[in-house]
């Protein structure tokens, strides 16, 4: 892993089809690109995308933490209880998180106003979702900047344990996050 994340494993993947590992993007090292995928999720949406047993699902996500977490780069994701996308992702170990170009900003936005439950997202917003080059979880082919993660440590919020205000603002009807921390496990973009 530390080998992807220093630009290595050259020739290891494949390019080609649907569901293949892709070819042909620049491999980044930590700490390259958080600041950008940091500014794009809290400013216009990041598509976090993951697989499992239960299916194949992104959503859009306005909150991400990026840093140095066990002694390794990490970056943690929230997701509500009552995302289709947090099925998927309680039966995953990895999950990717995609930056979008500005021009592709009407697929960030159906990503977060519908749910996987009634469509595929990624055909209904005319995205291809491409295997990890270093996870499971897919990433957005067209993505400028993509981020995977190995998932490192869940855990669902206890309301007991945060701040009054905050549910008020949050979590007035309850639906509290999931918050994952995954171990960055490579970074790439084009
Ligand atoms: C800009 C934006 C940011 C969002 N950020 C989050 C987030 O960080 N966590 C979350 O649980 N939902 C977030 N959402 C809501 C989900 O993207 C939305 O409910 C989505 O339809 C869930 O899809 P799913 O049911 O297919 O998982 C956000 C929506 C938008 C538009």
């Amino acid at each position: 892993m530390r080998a992807l994340l220093a630009g290595g494993l050259k020739g290891r993947h494949r390019s080609g089809k649907k569901g293949r590992r892709e070819m042909a993007r620049k491999k980044m090292a930590f700490p390259a690109g958080t600041v950008e995928v940091i500014e794009a999720t809290r400013t216009r949406g990041t598509i976090l995308c993951a697989a499992s047993a239960r299916g194949r699902n992104g959503m859009t996500i306005g909150w991400i933490t990026i840093g140095n977490v066990w002694g390794r780069p990490c970056c943690v994701v929230l997701v509500r209880e009552s995302r289709h996308t947090h099925t998927i992702i309680e039966g995953a170990d990895s999950f990717t998180v995609s930056v979008l170009p500005e021009s592709l900003q009407e697929a960030v936005d159906l990503f977060g106003e519908q749910s996987g439950r009634d469509m595929n997202k990624f055909e209904a917003a005319k995205v291809t979702p491409v295997k990890g080059q270093a996870v499971d979880s897919p990433y957005i082919k067209d993505a400028q900047l993509v981020i995977e993660c190995k998932i490192a440590f869940r855990q669902t919020m206890d309301p007991e344990l945060i701040r009054a205000d905050y549910v008020k603002g949050c979590y007035i009807e309850g639906d509290f996050h999931t918050i994952y921390y995954g171990e960055i496990a490579a970074i790439h973009g084009k």
